[in-house]
C-alpha cells in the first residue's frame, strides 16, 4: 500500500453528499493508511463556516466508524473550510493561496483533486476559474472528480462536457457512477472472464435473455425538485442500467485499461428505437399512495406537481446489435417505492433439450441461469437441474447459492471509498468516459422524446409498495417469459 499525497477540494462541502459518503469514505482510506500525513481537505461552499464548525461536522460523519475519538479528531484536522461563491474570482485567488499552504504544510508535491459535489449549472464556471486562476498546478496531477447528473440529454451533456474540456483534459475527467465502485458490479468482470464455464457461453447460442433489476423500495424522499426533471429513465437507466449492461455485454477485455473502450463499444451499439418501437419496448409508471394509505403517492410530495406525469418506474427491453448478442434481449427495470429493494442481474441460459427427459420435462428442461445480486444480498447464485430422487429420470432444479456474509460486508470498501482511492491513484477504470456517456444519451433520448410526445398516460399506475406496474409483467409476458425475481 501507497501512502497518498494529495490536497483535495470539495466544492459543495456543506451538502449532505460530502457528509453522509465522502467524508466517511476518506476516513476508512485514513484508518486504512492510504492517506495518513501527507493529505489536507479543504471545504468550500456558500455557508460561512469556520474551519472549527467544519472539523465538527467531519467528526460527527465518521463518528459510527471508529470509537477513538483521537483518531476522528486527527484526521478532521486535515480539514480547512473556505467560504466560496464560485461566480467571484477574488474567492479562488484565496483558495490558490489556501491551497499552496497547505501544499506546503503537508509535503503534497502539487497533487489536486478537485471534486464537484453540487449542481452542475456551475461546473463550467469553476473549472473554468481553476484554469484561469492558476489552481491547477505544474509539478503534480490535477484531477476533476464529478458526480451525476451529467446533462439531462445529450445535447445538455455535449455542452457540459465543452466546458469541462477548456480546463481539463479527457483522461483528467472523473465522471463518478457510484454502482462502478460497489463489490458485486466490479465481480461481474470476474464471473465473466474467470471462468470458462461461462466465458464460452457468454453469447447468443446459449443466452436466452438477460434480466437487470434495480428495485428500490425508497420513494423520491426529499428529491421531488430533482426528480421532477429527471424521472427514473435519467435518474437510474442513462447510467446505472446502462453501465451495468456494457459490463454484462462487453467484449472480452485484454486489459483492464481496455474496459472502457470495450464498454463504449457496446454502448454504441445500442438499438435506437423510433416512437413506435419505443411504446412497444419500454413502458414507464408511477406509484400512487399505498393500498393501506400508508405510503404517499408521487404526486403527495411537496415538490412534486398534483398532475406530475414524471415516471418513477420504468421497464424496457433492449437489443444491442453485434454478433454476439444479436436477437438476445436484455430486460431492464427500475422503480422507486416498489415492494423491496434488490438489485440484481440475471443471466438466462437456453433451455437444455435432451431427449432423455422429454416425457417429464416436455422437451424443454428448465432454464439455467447465473444470477449476480448485488444489494442487499451479495453474492451468486447458479440454478441447475438434477435427478430428483427417486425411481424416475425427473428432474430436480437445485440452487447454488453463495452469498457473503455480514463480515465480507464490513471488509469490503464502499463504493466511494474505491472510487476516490482509484482517482488518486490515477485508475480510470471504473469512472465513465465521455463517449460512454455520449452513447447513453443518444439511446435514453429516443425514449424520452417519445414519452414526451405522448398525449396522455394512465398514472399513477402502481400503488406504492407493490411490485411495480402491470404494464413490466406483460412486457415479458407478450414473449413467452416473466421476471426471475418477483
Ligand atoms: C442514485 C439515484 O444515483 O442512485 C437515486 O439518483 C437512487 O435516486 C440511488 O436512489 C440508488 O443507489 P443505491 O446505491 O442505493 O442502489
Amino acid at each position: 500500500m501507497q501512502e497518498q499525497k494529495v490536497l483535495i477540494t470539495f466544492f459543495g462541502a456543506t451538502g449532505d453528499l460530502a457528509s453522509r459518503k465522502l467524508y466517511p469514505a476518506l476516513f476508512r482510506l485514513f484508518q486504512k493508511g492510504f492517506i495518513r500525513n501527507h493529505f489536507a481537505v479543504i471545504g468550500t461552499a456558500r455557508r460561512e463556516w469556520t474551519d472549527e464548525y467544519f472539523r465538527e461536522v467531519v467528526v460527527k460523519s465518521v463518528q459510527s466508524l471508529t470509537e477513538d475519538v483521537n483518531q476522528a479528531e486527527e484526521f478532521a484536522s486535515h480539514f480547512y473550510y473556505q467560504a466560496h461563491n464560485v461566480t467571484d474570482t477574488h474567492h479562488y485567488v484565496v483558495l490558490k493561496e489556501l491551497s499552496e499552504k497547505l501544499d506546503q504544510k503537508y509535503g503534497i508535491e502539487g497533487n489536486r483533486i478537485f471534486y464537484l459535489a453540487m449542481a452542475p449549472s456551475f461546473f463550467g464556471t469553476i473549472t473554468q476559474h481553476l484554469k484561469d486562476e492558476a489552481l491547477l498546478t505544474e509539478n503534480g496531477y490535477n484531477r476533476l472528480i464529478i458526480e451525476k447528473p451529467f446533462g439531462k440529454d445529450y445535447a445538455s451533456a455535449q455542452t457540459l462536457n465543452e466546458q469541462l474540456r477548456h480546463s481539463f483534459d479527457e483522461n483528467q475527467i472523473y465522471r463518478i457512477d457510484h454502482y462502478l465502485g460497489k463489490e458485486m458490479i466490479q465481480n461481474i468482470t470476474a464471473v465473466r472472464f474467470a471462468n470458462r464455464v461461462f466465458e464460452t457461453m457468454w453469447n447468443r447460442n446459449h443466452i436466452d435473455n438477460v434480466q437487470i433489476t434495480l428495485a428500490e423500495q425508497v420513494g423520491v424522499e426529499e428529491r421531488g425538485g430533482y426528480y421532477e426533471t429527471s424521472g427514473a429513465l435519467r435518474d437510474m437507466v442513462q447510467n446505472h442500467i446502462l453501465q451495468i449492461l456494457a459490463l454484462v455485454a462487453m467484449e472480452p477485455p485484454q486489459s483492464f485499461e481496455a474496459v472502457r473502450q470495450n464498454k463504449i463499444n457496446v454502448l454504441e451499439q445500442l438499438r435506437h428505437y423510433s416512437p413506435e418501437e419505443v411504446s412497444k419496448n419500454f413502458v414507464r409508471g408511477q406509484y400512487g399512495p399505498s393500498l393501506d394509505g400508508n405510503l404517499p403517492g408521487y404526486r403527495q410530495d411537496q415538490n412534486v406537481s398534483d398532475d406530475s406525469n414524471m415516471e418513477t418506474y420504468v421497464a424496457g427491453k433492449v437489443f444491442i446489435d453485434n454478433e454476439r448478442w444479436k436477437d438476445v434481449p436484455f430486460y431492464v427495470r427500475t422503480g422507486k417505492s416498489l415492494d423491496s429493494k434488490t438489485t440484481v442481474i440475471d443471466i438466462v441460459f437456453k433451455e437444455a433439450d435432451s431427449p432423455l427427459f422429454e416425457a417429464e420435462t416436455k422437451g424443454k428442461c428448465p432454464s439455467n441461469r447465473i444470477s449476480i445480486h448485488i444489494t442487499p444480498k451479495e453474492g451468486f447464485c447458479f440454478v441447475i437441474n438434477s435427478k430428483a430422487v427417486g425411481n424416475s429420470y425427473g428432474l430436480q432444479t437445485s440452487h447454488l447459492e453463495k452469498i457473503f456474509d455480514k463480515i465480507f460486508g464490513l471488509n469490503s470498501p464502499e463504493a466511494y471509498e474505491r472510487l476516490i482511492l482509484d482517482c488518486m491513484e490515477g485508475d480510470m477504470t471504473n469512472f465513465t468516459h465521455w463517449e460512454e456517456v455520449a452513447a447513453s444519451w443518444k439511446f435514453v433520448d429516443c425514449i424520452r422524446q417519445a414519452w414526451d410526445n405522448e398525449a396522455s398516460v394512465q398514472f399513477p399506475n402502481y400503488p406504492a409498495g407493490s411490485s411495480g406496474p402491470q404494464e413490466s409483467f406483460d412486457l415479458l409476458a407478450q414473449d413467452g417469459r416473466c421476471w426471475v425475481q418477483k
